[in-house]
């Protein structure tokens, strides 16, 4: 084997804490840091560095200074700024689209113009840049009806109107909040999936499906969050229908991608929902998900280095080898999140139990003694030879738990039919 190298992981939340713990576990690694990342990482070995994920100049100071042979950025906000086209100009290499790809994200608008450009499905959508025409858009389509702001917003920024009332306040309140545009779409229905595609400029590979659960409370009810659970395999969705999902969705976007000249070295997550019609996109991100990365990366087989590294270096990607256990994870979030999350709660020391990982995110403190962040603190996650014993396994962690200032969801997994009847 080849020396070990040193990585450099860019953000702070459960996603990296998932990534850099990979990346940690392999045997061409000889250090993660990770930049800000958390203080729950020490637990798994990776190194946090004190440099804001905003702060190109540190980390590429850093990266330099500690011979890190690559950065995996992971979150979008760095990439729509442009850290990869930073990174390259510097000498360095980085895992992540350049500024330009990282727009598929960045604006829904530039989005549907991709997928109108290359044939991809998506739902029926009008794009508007003031209120008076998006208002009388409203008439375009029925209820319920989807309302996006264009760019980024952690999730947050779309709201389904069940009428017509919710949907006028609603576009008057994005106008009046400092929206410049604004996307109006049909409301898909179907089980919503996302799809991670590791790129090579034109070549790529499919990682592990996951779904994730967007709305704050049990039902699928509440405001829209950044994701509370998720699991893979996902036994509802046969081999045909994710083949379909790679034909009709992932060929015309890759090919997209090359014709459009993009050199797309990274992740592309591709949102969508499989409708009786066949898979819509919903949204692309230019990066891995959060929570689905805590659920999908242990159940990747493959060595993720090897990957990364081949991928970024244009050579032969290698087959994604993916585990033949289940993933299952819930997020435990602030009380109040998304809206008004608790800061600063005692959390305390969470037991240590065999077979239940916990991805930490916006934790402080030390581990004998946890603060909470604000937002969603952690994921209690395990691997396990069925769907079901895993969810169980999670739940029943959970329910040993004693955090009054935080919550989760009961239901993650109900559309796989799990349940805790069983
Ligand atoms: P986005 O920020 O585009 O991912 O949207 C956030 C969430 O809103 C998605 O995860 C879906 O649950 C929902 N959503 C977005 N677009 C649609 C659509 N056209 N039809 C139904 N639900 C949607
Ligand atoms: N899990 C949704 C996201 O990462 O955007």
């Amino acid at each position: 084997m080849s020396e070990q190298v040193n990585l450099l992981v860019v953000g702070e939340g459960g996603r990296e804490f998932a990534i850099a713990k990979k990346l940690q576990a392999s045997p061409h690694v000889k250090q993660v840091y990770c930049a800000p990342g958390n203080v729950g990482m020490s637990t798994v070995g990776v190194q946090p560095v004190d440099i804001a994920e905003t702060d190109f100049a540190g980390l590429i100071k850093f990266a330099k200074e500690h011979d890190v042979a690559w950065t995996f950025v992971g979150p979008e906000d760095c990439l729509v700024d442009g850290i990869v086209d930073d990174f390259q100009a510097a000498g360095l290499k980085a895992f992540g689209p350049r500024a330009r790809a990282a727009q598929l994200e960045g604006s829904k608008d530039y989005a549907l113009n991709f997928m109108n450009n290359y044939g991809v499905p998506t739902a029926r959508h009008a794009s508007y840049r003031d209120q008076t025409a998006a208002l009388a858009g409203v008439d375009q389509f029925s209820f319920p009806l989807v309302i996006k702001e264009n760019g980024l917003a952690g999730g947050k920024g779309v709201v389904i109107a069940p009428d017509r009332e919710t949907a006028i306040r609603t576009i008057k309140e994005m106008f009046a909040s400092g929206q410049a545009r604004l996307v109006l779409e049909e409301c898909l229905t179907g089980q919503e999936y996302s799809m991670f595609v590791l790129l090579s400029n034109g070549h790529y590979r499919i990682l592990p499906m996951a779904q994730d659960h967007k709305r704050a409370y049990d039902g699928d009810r509440g405001p829209n969050t950044g994701g509370m659970g998720a699991y893979s395999p996902l036994p509802q969705l046969s081999a045909a229908a994710r083949q379909q999902i790679i034909d009709e969705v992932v060929e015309p976007t890759v090919n997209g991608l090359v014709a459009g000249e993009y050199h797309y070295h990274g992740i592309l997550y591709i949102g969508l929902i499989m409708t009786a019609a066949g898979p819509k996109v919903i949204e692309y991100n230019v990066r891995l998900g959060d929570p689905e990365t805590q659920v999908i990366l242990p159940r990747l087989a493959t060595d993720l280095f090897e990957l990364v590294d081949r991928a970024l270096n244009d050579q032969p990607l290698p087959e994604v080898k993916t585990s033949s256990q289940a993933s299952f994870g819930v997020v435990l979030a602030s009380k109040g999140y998304p809206q008004k999350p608790v800061h600063g709660q005692t959390l305390g020391r969470f037991p240590q139990v065999a077979g239940i990982s916990i991805d930490y995110a916006n934790v402080a403190g030390d581990q004998d003694q946890l603060v909470g962040n604000g937002g969603r603190l952690l994921m209690v996650e395990t691997l396990a030879d069925s769907l079901q014993t895993a969810h169980d396994r999670v739940y029943a962690y959970l329910a040993s738990l004693n955090e009054p200032e935080c919550f989760y969801r009961h239901d993650i997994g109900a559309k796989a039919g799990l349940t805790t009847e069983n």
